[in-house]
């Protein structure tokens, strides 16, 4: 095991999210050699799994191929990974977690296979240290990922530990936020690049203003993490990891080579003065509140600058009947507030419910699919010329 070794690397996202992921994959200067439904591959060592980790917005977890071998039985799994150097990077003293896929008709008990990759490690490591490592679920240490496809085995350190969709800075919670990677998403599809305003009404945690800042501004996304899977192995150079930072700093106090560059007007408002206290806080822990005007407003008295730009509204969608009434009406209100208040804009609903949708009364110009905890989503486009008329809801 060797942490200048170039080897795959895999970079796992939700569903819908791969071909933005490639997208930042490739203009960090990697070449993705192959793109699945939820990851995207290229090759690097270590390093380069630092580096994915700390810039990557819309992923969810970084994965460095440590073996890939033919495997028929849980046995030979086990003697296989026993047979692996595990003690030059684990410390007895770490804590280790093992997370499994498998899709083998040799075994159906995804639990099992866990096990057996878990004593190969600590079996090996007493066997050389006279020592073991602890282990269990938790994800703050050492993660070791299994994919069993078939005979072969894939055997990956988890470099990020826990999801770095997770950046650290939602530190206050309403209902129902979106996932800062699908947010990061969010605001890629819609072209924002900062320099025209952009309007959240409904912005709850303020989960896509914050992003669209930190976007804006070029800040490196995990910069506020402190706990990656990568710092649990004996591999870790905290010095390299200090410069990587440092020149991520710098990068996020300049943009395109002009320093503080100010964003055009971000602007979110909610109805819940509560949700506006969370988002701004949540925003003053990202270190972009400066960045972004907070107002608690009904959506339709949010404050529209002239000129046009982009609004985006991420409305309930609700799943019990009493709800579906009331927002029925909520839709259809979109749709007014766009034709009566927001011509020159591009405006953005992102919905898991179609029949709602429809509500708006507008025709979409593009309609892009996303996947919300497990439920269909769409991110529906609408074009809001002056003179945009409110229609028979479309289909
Ligand atoms: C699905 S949540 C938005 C979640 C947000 N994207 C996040 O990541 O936290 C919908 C938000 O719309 C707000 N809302 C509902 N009706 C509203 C209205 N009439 N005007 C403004 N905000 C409203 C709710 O208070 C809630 O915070």
């Amino acid at each position: 095991m060797n942490p200048n070794e170039k080897t795959t690397i895999l970079v796992t996202c939700s569903p819908g999210l791969v071909e933005y992921l490639r997208g930042e994959v490739e203009a960090l200067g990697y070449t993705v050699t192959a793109t699945g439904n939820v990851d995207v591959e290229l090759q690097g060592d270590l390093y380069d799994a630092m580096r994915l980790n700390l810039y990557l917005r819309t992923a969810y977890n970084v994965l460095y191929l440590l073996r890939s071998f033919p495997c028929d039985t849980p046995d030979e799994l086990y003697r296989k990974v026993r047979q692996m150097s595990w003690e030059e990077m684990i410390s007895p003293d770490e804590y280790v977690s093992v997370v499994t896929r498998v899709d083998t008709p040799t075994i159906d008990n995804t639990m099992f296979a866990g096990l057996r990759v878990k004593d190969g490690i600590v079996d090996r490591i007493l066997k050389k240290t006279d020592s073991r490592p602890n282990s269990g679920k938790e994800r703050d240490n050492v993660v070791i990922q299994l994919y069993w496809r078939g005979k072969t085995c894939k055997l990956y350190l988890n470099t990020s530990g826990q999801k770095i969709s997770d950046r650290s800075y939602r530190k206050v919670m309403t209902e129902a936020p979106l996932r800062e990677s699908l947010a990061a998403a969010i605001i890629m599809a819609t072209g924002y690049d900062g320099t025209q305003p952009l309007v959240c009404p409904m912005c709850g945690s303020g989960t896509l203003p914050i992003e669209a800042a930190l976007m804006a501004t070029h800040r490196v996304p995990a910069l506020l993490r402190s706990n990656f899977g990568f710092m649990h192995t004996k591999f870790y150079d905290e010095a390299a990891w200090q410069a990587m930072r440092t020149e991520a700093l710098k990068q996020s106090k300049k943009r395109g080579g002009k320093t503080e560059f100010t964003p055009a007007p971000i602007i979110a408002t909610d109805i819940d003065s509560w949700a506006v206290e969370a988002a701004k806080r949540n925003a003053q822990t990202a270190g972009v509140e400066h960045l972004i005007q907070f107002a608690k407003c009904d959506f339709a008295e949010t404050e529209i600058p002239e000129g046009g730009g982009i609004i985006v509204m991420n409305p309930e969608y609700g799943m019990r009947m009493g709800e579906i009434k009331q927002l029925e009406e909520t839709y259809s209100r979109i749709g007014d507030f766009f034709k009566q208040k927001c011509s020159g804009y591009t405006g953005y609903v992102f919905t898991g419910n179609m029949d709602l949708a429809k509500k708006v009364g507008l025709r979409t110009s593009r309609r892009m699919v996303f996947f919300n905890g497990g439920i269909e989503c769409r991110l529906l486009k609408y074009e809001l010329y002056a003179g945009t008329r409110k229609n028979k809801p479309d289909d």
